[in-house]
């Protein structure tokens, strides 16, 4: 019974337009407030925060999922880095991806899967090799995202190894790679 009133009251929810674009300067205070929202004011202490602060998001890829009347209502940012060096010694560029985060209202409407296909399909485009993130598999296994890729990385602070996800965007660009993430993006002025 529960579960046809659930489907009953899902038909006639409104139904959530949205367009994902890119963010802008205008954003930034709603961008911070769905951050503290979804993941509360902890979210400051994590390891990948470390690579993030005093840094810009990589070109173009910073992007806010927006409502019908143009709110946001999710965000995803891309960051440089260096995903420790390969075999031959070079350094390994690649992106972190995070936070992503859907204001909860709007939660389950695909809108944080439309952020995350945009975010890899801009980042194939732009042609970077690799992205990392710090996730539950759970839900980043779906978009290609495993921890077999990162075995030989580590994060410059605790994290969970089952959570240290990547995909290839280049086949085997993580192939070989070892050492720590370190950020290598543009300085915040
Ligand atoms: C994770 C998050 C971005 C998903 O956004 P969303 O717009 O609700 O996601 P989608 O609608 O595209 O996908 C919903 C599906 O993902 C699943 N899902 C959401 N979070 C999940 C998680 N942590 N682990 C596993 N599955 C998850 C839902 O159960 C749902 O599954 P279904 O399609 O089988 O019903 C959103 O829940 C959020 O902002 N959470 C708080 C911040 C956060 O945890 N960010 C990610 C860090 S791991």
């Amino acid at each position: 019974m529960a579960a046809v009133l659930d489907s009953v009251r899902a038909f006639f929810a409104p139904s959530t337009t949205f367009t994902i674009g890119a963010e802008t300067p205008a954003d930034v205070v709603a961008r911070e407030n769905l951050l503290d929202h979804a993941m509360g004011p902890e979210r400051r202490m994590k390891s990948s925060e470390k690579i993030r602060r005093g840094r810009l998001p990589a070109e173009g890829l910073a992007l806010v999922a927006r409502d019908g009347a143009g709110h946001v209502i999710g965000t995803v940012r891309l960051w440089n880095i260096e995903a420790g060096i390969s075999q031959d010694g070079t350094a390994v560029d690649a992106l972190l991806l995070g936070p992503l985060a859907v204001d909860d209202a709007h939660a389950g409407k695909g809108i944080g899967g439309a952020l995350m296909r945009a975010a890899v399909t801009e980042a194939a485009h732009r042609g970077h090799g690799a992205v990392l993130l710090v996730g539950d598999a759970a839900y980043y296994e779906r978009f290609g995202f495993f921890a077999d890729k990162t075995r030989h990385l580590v994060m410059p602070g605790p994290f969970e190894r089952a959570r240290f996800l990547a995909l290839e965007l280049k086949a085997g660009w993580l192939e070989g790679a070892a050492g720590m993430i370190v950020a290598s993006g543009r300085k915040l002025a």
